[in-house]
Parts: C-alpha cells; sequence; structure tokens
C-alpha cells in the first residue's frame, strides 16, 4: 500500500503548508507573517501580533480598536468554571490546573464548536485569547491561597494579567510601564514558532475537527514537558541549583557527559543552527528590567551570561552548534518581575495560544486539509496463537 518514509521526531517532514510564521535556523531569522520578530518586539503589542498572526495583515486604527474591545469583553470567565478550579488541590502546578480548565471550556462554551463554520472558528479564538490570561492567573491565585482577582478592562492585556496575579482585594495594582513593556515583549516572543510540539498537537488533535478548547489543552499539555515550554522553569531551577560560577565547569561537564541524561536547560534548539533570535532579545530585556528594578547585579543573570559565553566557547556546544533559546533568559526576566517560576511555562502558554489558535484557523480553513494520520515501522512480534494461563 504505498511506500512511507520513517522520520523519527520528523526531522525533515513538513506536516503542513502554512503562511504564519517563517524561520531560518541555519541565520537565526523569525518571521511572523513577514515581519522580523525584532521588529514587532521593539513596536508591537501582543493583541497587535495576535491579530496579525490570526488574520495575516497588521490591523487599521478601526481594526484594532474593534479587536481590542471584543478582547476586552471576553476576558471573564463563566462563573461555574470557579467550580472547576476548587476541584484541584491547592498545591496543583499552574499548568495541570491549565490544561484541566481550558479543555473544560469545551462545555461552557459549546455553542462556538461546530468549528465548519468560520465564524465559530473566530469566536472560539477569541474566547480562548482573551480567558487564558485570566485562567493563569487564576491558577496562581489558587494556588496560593488569595482570592480570584477578576479581570479589569481598563488595563491592557498585559497589564490586566500583572493586575489579575499581583492584586488583592486589599491592594490595588499600580502597573509599571517599563515591566508591562517588557512583559508584552516575552509575550510576543513567545506567541508562535511555526510547527513546534505543541502547535502540532494542536493541529493534530484539531485535524479530527475536534473540539478547539480540547485541541488547545492538547497544546498545553505538549508545551508543559522540560525539552519544550517548560524549559524556562527548568533552566532557572538549574541556575539556582548551580548557585555560583564556580560550578559552571561541573554542569557543563555533565552536559556532555553521554552517560548522563542532564543537559545544559535553555540551551539548543531543533530548528536554530545560530543564536535563537528570540534569546538575543531577551537578554537585552533582562538587561532594562533588571536596571529598571535597581537589580544590575543581579547574581542569577550574572551567572546565566558567565554559564553562555562558557559554553559558546566549549567545543561540544561550539560543535553541535548549541546556542541558547527563548527559554535561557525568560526566567531570569519574570523573576526580577516577582513572578513565580512555577507560572513560567503557564505564561508561554498564554502566549503561545494565539500562535495555537492561528495555526488551528488555518488547517480548519483549507479545503484540502486532511485527518492527521502518521504511519509506523511495526518492530513487534509476528503473528502468534493465544496462549492459555496454564501454558505460559
Ligand atoms: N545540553 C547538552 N547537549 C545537548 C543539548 C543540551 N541542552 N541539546 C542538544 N544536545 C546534544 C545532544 O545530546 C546531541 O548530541 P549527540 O549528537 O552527541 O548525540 C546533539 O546535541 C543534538 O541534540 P538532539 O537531542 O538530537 O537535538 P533535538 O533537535 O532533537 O533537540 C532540544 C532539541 C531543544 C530538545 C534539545 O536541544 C534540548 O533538550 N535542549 C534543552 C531543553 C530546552 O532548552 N528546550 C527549549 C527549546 S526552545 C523553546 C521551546 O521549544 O519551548
Amino acid at each position: 500500500h504505498g511506500v512511507f518514509t520513517y522520520d523519527p521526531g520528523f526531522l525533515s517532514t513538513a506536516s503542513c503548508p502554512s503562511a504564519i510564521t517563517y524561520i531560518d535556523g541555519e541565520q537565526g531569522l523569525l518571521y511572523y507573517r513577514g515581519y522580523p520578530i525584532e521588529q514587532l518586539a521593539e513596536h508591537s503589542d501582543f493583541l497587535e501580533v495576535a491579530y496579525l498572526l490570526m488574520h495575516g495583515e497588521l490591523p487599521d486604527a478601526d481594526q484594532r480598536s474593534n479587536f481590542t474591545s471584543t478582547m476586552m469583553k471576553h476576558t471573564m470567565l463563566h462563573d461555574q468554571l470557579t467550580n472547576v478550579f476548587r476541584g484541584f488541590r491547592r498545591d496543583a502546578h499552574p499548568m495541570a490546573v491549565m490544561v484541566g480548565v481550558v479543555g473544560s471550556m469545551s462545555a461552557f462554551y459549546e455553542e462556538v464548536t461546530d468549528v465548519r463554520d468560520p465564524n465559530n472558528r473566530l469566536a472560539a479564538a477569541y474566547h480562548l485569547l482573551a480567558k487564558v490570561p485570566t485562567i493563569a492567573a487564576w491558577s496562581y491565585k489558587y494556588n496560593i491561597g488569595e482570592p480570584f482577582m477578576y479581570p479589569q478592562n481598563h488595563f491592557n492585556y498585559a497589564e490586566n494579567f500583572m493586575q489579575m496575579m499581583f492584586a488583592t482585594p486589599c491592594e490595588k495594582y499600580e502597573p509599571n510601564p517599563i515591566l508591562a513593556k517588557a512583559f508584552e515583549r516575552i509575550l510576543i516572543l513567545h506567541a508562535d514558532h511555526e510547527q513546534n510540539a505543541s502547535t502540532s498537537t494542536v493541529r493534530l488533535a484539531g485535524s479530527s475537527g475536534a473540539n478547539p478548547f480540547a485541541c488547545v489543552a492538547a497544546g498545553i499539555a505538549s508545551l508543559w514537558g522540560p525539552a519544550h515550554g517548560g524549559a524556562n522553569e527548568a533552566t532557572l531551577k538549574m541556575l539556582e541549583e548551580m548557585g555560583d560560577v564556580s560550578r559552571i565547569g561541573e554542569f557543563i561537564k555533565r552536559a556532555k557527559d553521554k552517560s548522563d541524561s542532564f543537559r545544559l536547560m535553555g540551551f539548543g534548539h531543533r530548528v536554530y543552527r545560530n543564536m535563537d533570535p528570540r534569546a538575543s532579545i531577551m537578554r537585552e530585556t533582562c538587561h532594562q528590567v533588571l536596571d529598571e528594578l535597581g537589580l544590575h547585579n543581579d547574581p542569577m543573570f550574572k551567572l546565566a551570561l558567565k554559564l553562555e559565553q562558557i559554553a559558546l566557547e566549549d567545543e561540544y556546544f561550539v560543535n553541535r552548534r548549541l546556542y541558547p533559546n527563548v527559554d535561557f533568559y525568560s526566567g531570569i526576566v519574570m523573576r526580577a518581575m516577582g513572578i513565580p517560576n512555577s507560572m513560567f511555562t503557564a505564561i508561554f502558554a498564554l502566549a503561545r495560544t494565539a500562535g495555537w489558535v492561528a495555526q488551528w484557523n488555518e488547517m480548519n480553513s483549507d479545503p484540502e486539509a486532511k485527518i492527521g494520520r502518521p504511519r509506523q515501522l511495526y518492530m513487534g512480534a509476528t503473528r502468534r496463537d493465544y496462549v492459555p494461563m496454564d501454558g505460559r
């Protein structure tokens, strides 16, 4: 029945056509809809980037204001959803809560789940984009035992998320424009990255016509792993464990040792064989945020800079073309903003929701798209007869 190729990890297989994100891994280039990531990080904001990813063009003034007000209208969660949160243990990881709560949205917003209708797809995408920040912030509030803070729609997207994380009924949140801008930048850098594991998961799940909320929950599950979005949390954990520049050599030695499964977290990438352009912007943002907060001497940042330098001079990393990736510096920025490690991947998820819904919609709008159905190389037993219990 035809010939198929074996390509473990999809090293050389394109799974779909896409007009959303372009990566040149050799040169370290990343464009969203043709716009270089550096320009978007400098001049744009997250909602505009989300619009661009979804619709293919930057919004004009009217489109932008309509999009922003639609987003703001949908930030609230159905009140029953608070009960879904309350079913979790208080110490549940925010990503565990997010997988569950986002998946449960299928049952709350059923009216938009017939994905054959483009209007429904848009509505589902907008529900997700608008509500995921509320879900992420509430997963943190629940974890630390504080009351849920409702969205305040006079804030922008980043500030609103920060206020849901950090305000309490007794204490208002005063946004710091430099930190809010840095946070927007983190979201822009994470918004899409073509067919990575979580996006491919969303596409594969959605290729059967499945409910979009369930598909994005599957994406969140895939993102959680330490080889993917979980690397930001793992990087900071590694730096904390390292503690001091005097231990860098020991960690590098372990990372190079093939009998040890340890890897340098925040290093290496399937596609980039050069500096991840997002990592350079993130390093720059790190400088800005630490300066703003008077933390120029932050020992964790110094440790990260030194680790980067030593690794990039090491033959092992040079030969394999392993460079810092987006996750290497993002944890340091978020930590300086007072965001706990356990929320790093949840924030990645809220940013990547923009890419997931854009990619999912692109697939569903493509009349040629087929259900994703990989083949396998069967390596198991050949035909044999059932053996009754007394014969085993
Ligand atoms: N530390 C030490 N060695 C490494 C590392 C690392 N971080 N990354 C790759 N290698 C080695 C690997 O052992 C292999 O060596 P050899 O050829 O001797 O067997 C070679 O480099 C190629 O690695 P690979 O595992 O075949 O490459 P991959 O494309 O399958 O994996 C990766 C890419 C990102 C999963 C991997 O580099 C890694 O595990 N990095 C650490 C986790 C991380 O930072 N992930 C975030 C990725 S970027 C953001 C995101 O996707 O969310």
